[in-house]
């Protein structure tokens, strides 16, 4: 075998058959499987070496773009130095530094950080810091939690309760109980083809009134949106929106969740979208762009009285009956900390920023393509509805994922017919060219 051969038998797999692969279908993927072997910047490789531009960061997580050298050697010198401390009762330096870093990158006295390993185990985690926020304060009836349709909120059985996604809910049963929720802000009819937050659905908001009305306020714990929907295809919030949720949530004393898994860490050119809009949670959760997506991580900021209301009982006992063995990990902190450095470093966020109003025109040039029914933009995010072929939901999504990979050379995401793109922070003015004329491409060639 030449050398170059050699490489190639260590990195592809001859079967295909042991890996059963998440939100994928699996035999379609493997009759035409899509891999990657390494990567850089902005670009994967796979195993024969073909380069394919990466516009949605992974999956909305690789921030600082890919196997950047400063936290390839921060998670190595980790390694080297602490495999692992135990998370209970124990801790290790870089946990403390690390959350000391995103308590001052937060907003107001958002300045307590609890760490777990995901996005959808920092739901979970938010949801029962909520319950049990009320429960230490004397008021256990509070149980209910809000969430909204359209929202994605993770996997575990908190997440998808509150989530709003049929496909994730209707095959696992009665869920959790005394959850309700918003309607989504969405309304292509008054929002069509809006470069940032539409003008339209503020009002959407009010519908909280109405469930207060329904439940009392005195069994609701929590209300827990995204402040841009992501996964379910790019829908930034109406203008003025989450101002009026926070008010409601004041007057009737629910904490409001913020789900900044995908919007943390620059995607909407802020530290965080709390920052953007204006509007201070009472819990943040955060994921994926904590550490570039280099080493799984998640957590949950809390504002100072959440945390201080669980200070108190004996102090041998611990306060908060919820962690995990890997919490606060120290190769997911010291990538962590090393992924903080390169966006203060290379000030990413603001990148992103002066980025935004590029590509929302760039994303608009698409309008006029067949089957294109909406395109919305914010941050350095787009989502593209095309029209589902009339007998098969999904298809013409699922076919453009595929031959931009296969014959583009570019990773989008899909979710249905919607298609979303979202790169790097570190993306050129030249690739955000190249990944508008490749979608171009694509989105006549599945016509
Ligand atoms: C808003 C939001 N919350 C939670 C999650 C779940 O994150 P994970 O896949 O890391 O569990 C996601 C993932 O995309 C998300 O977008």
């Amino acid at each position: 075998m030449s050398p170059a051969q050699t490489q190639r038998a260590s990195v592809v797999p001859n079967d295909l058959a042991a890996y059963w692969l998440p939100f994928t279908p699996n035999r379609a993927f493997k009759a035409a499987p899509r891999l990657f072997a390494r990567a850089k910047d902005m670009h994967y490789y796979t195993p024969e070496g073909r380069a394919v531009l990466d516009g949605t960061a992974g999956l909305w997580c690789t921030n600082a773009g890919h196997n950047r050298d400063p936290i390839v050697q921060a998670i190595g010198a980790q390694a080297a130095a602490l495999d692992y401390a135990p998370a209970f009762q124990f801790a290790h330096p870089k946990a403390f530094e690390l959350a000391g870093r995103i308590a001052a990158l937060a907003p107001g006295d958002l300045d307590h950080v609890f760490f777990c390993n995901s996005g959808s185990e920092a739901v979970d985690t938010a949801l029962k810091i909520a319950l049990a926020y009320h429960h230490v304060r004397g008021e256990g009836a509070r149980t209910r939690l809000i969430g909204r349709e359209r929202g994605y909120h993770g996997v575990g059985f908190g997440g998808i309760s509150v989530g709003g996604i049929v496909a994730n809910r209707r095959f696992f049963g009665t869920l959790l109980a005394g959850v309700d929720h918003l309607p989504a802000t969405y309304s292509r009819e008054h929002q069509a083809f809006t470069i940032g937050e539409p003008d339209w659905g503020a009002h959407l908001a009010d519908e909280l009134e109405r469930i207060v009305a329904l439940h009392d306020a005195s069994t609701i714990a929590a209300v827990i949106v995204e402040p841009m929907a992501g996964s379910t295809g790019v829908l930034p919030p109406p203008k003025g929106y989450l101002q009026r949720l926070r008010a409601i949530c004041d007057k009737h004393r629910l904490l409001l969740i913020f789900d900044e898994v995908i919007t943390g860490f620059g995607r909407l050119g802020a530290a965080f979208a709390a920052e953007r809009y204006g509007v201070i949670p009472d819990l943040i959760t955060f994921a994926k762009g904590i550490t570039s997506g280099s080493v799984p991580m998640g957590g949950v900021i809390a504002r100072a009285p959440i945390y201080e209301a669980f200070m108190r009982g004996p102090e041998h006992v611990a306060e908060l009956f919820h962690g995990y063995t890997y919490s606060a990990h120290p190769l997911a902190c010291a990538a962590a900390l090393a992924a903080l450095d390169l966006y203060r470093d290379e000030d990413l966020f603001a990148r992103a920023k002066r980025l935004e109003p590029l590509w929302g025109e760039a994303a608009m040039g698409l309008k006029d393509l067949p089957h294109v029914l909406d395109i919305r933009t914010v941050g350095l995010t787009a989502g593209i509805d095309l029209a589902p072929r009339p007998d098969a939901p999904g298809r013409r999504g699922y076919d453009a994922m595929a031959k931009a990979f296969h014959e583009e050379n570019l990773v989008i995401r899909v979710t249905g017919d919607t298609i979303a793109l979202t790169p790097p922070l570190i993306v050129s003015e030249g690739e955000i060219g190249e990944i508008f004329d490749k979608t171009a491409r694509l989105i006549k060639a599945v016509g």
